[in-house]
């Protein structure tokens, strides 16, 4: 196995380890320190079957199941389908997941420790490429804040509410989504989140604070919370922060899901297929001991 770090603020490619066959103790560890110091793993050219794949991310920790999820491969709750594919008249997976900002499971007390994407049909135009998914790197965002800022909001946290992405997406013209039932709002209330935590992995401060789920500084005035989010959100967007994965059919992508925000691009067509598998690894391990 070997690591390939991008250069950037964030990426790094692993190479030379198939995900199929059971993983090595010491090969385990190395990826979950690289997920720390790198934030976002491609694993190039894997074949994975959806038990081979929910197996691989179930080694980091239990997997989650999305509260609004219909869309999942058959037998296998935790393993959702993202996608525009329509059979039959019918949508076979979820067609705008992640367009926009956000951490996914920030709006959860349980917080997620990584996303792990495989990418079964990759749709390319003229050469090149759709639907990248970006990132900001949230350890380098916490450690460029002002130091007033950092004092200000040292211990505080904000309100996360999964209801606000949702319908942000449920708003757009053409959206699927419903309206979240009673049930569905039920389990997942708004939940507190300290806006600077230390990472899981690495230890260091991360900004855990995003646009698609936070919606207000508690135990602050209105104005001086939105004041606030407003400044952490346009802090985060720098472009210094950003970085990008291209997708190639065949990648398992698996990404930080404490040190880094993301976004799904929409620049395909309903005509151009695409088609990942996807799971949620909570942060259900001692990941600082594992990683040392
Ligand atoms: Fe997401």
């Amino acid at each position: 196995m070997k690591i390939y770090p991008s250069g950037k603020v964030l990426g790094a490619r692993i190479v030379g380890i198939d995900l199929a066959q059971p993983l090595a103790d010491a090969e385990f560890r190395q990826i979950l320190r690289a997920l720390g110091e790198h934030g976002v793993l491609c694993f190039p050219n894997q074949r994975l079957a959806t038990d081979a794949f929910a197996r691989f991310g179930r080694l980091f920790g239990e997997l989650g199941i999305n509260v609004a999820n219909q869309f999942h491969e058959p037998g296998f709750p935790e393993v959702m389908v993202l996608s525009n594919v329509i059979t039959g008249g019918k949508p076979i997976g979820l067609a705008d997941a992640g367009q926009g900002w956000h951490t996914d499971m920030s709006y959860s007390k349980e917080i997620a420790l990584a996303n792990v994407l495989y990418a079964v049909k990759v749709p390319v135009r003229d050469g090149r490429p759709l639907g990248d998914t970006q990132f900001r790197n949230m350890h380098a965002a916490y450690e460029d804040l002002p130091a007033e800022i950092k004092a200000r909001l040292n211990g505080r946290t904000a309100t996360h509410d999964f209801a606000k992405f949702w319908d942000m997406m449920r708003a757009r013209p053409g959206s699927q989504r419903g309206p979240l039932t009673a049930e569905q709002r039920a389990k997942k209330p708004p939940v507190s989140q300290p806006i600077f935590r230390p990472h899981p992995i690495t230890g260091r401060a991360v900004l855990y604070c995003n646009p698609g789920y936070a919606t207000r500084v508690d135990g602050m005035p209105e104005a001086e919370s939105v004041r606030l989010l407003d400044f952490l959100f346009e802090h985060q967007a720098h472009e210094k922060f950003f970085y990008a994965h291209a997708w190639t059919e065949g990648d398992v992508l698996m990404w930080d899901n404490v040190g880094t925000v993301h976004n799904a691009v929409a620049d395909y067509r309903a005509d151009e297929p695409r088609y990942m598998r996807r799971v949620q690894v909570m942060a259900t391990k001692d990941y600082a001991r594992l990683a040392a």
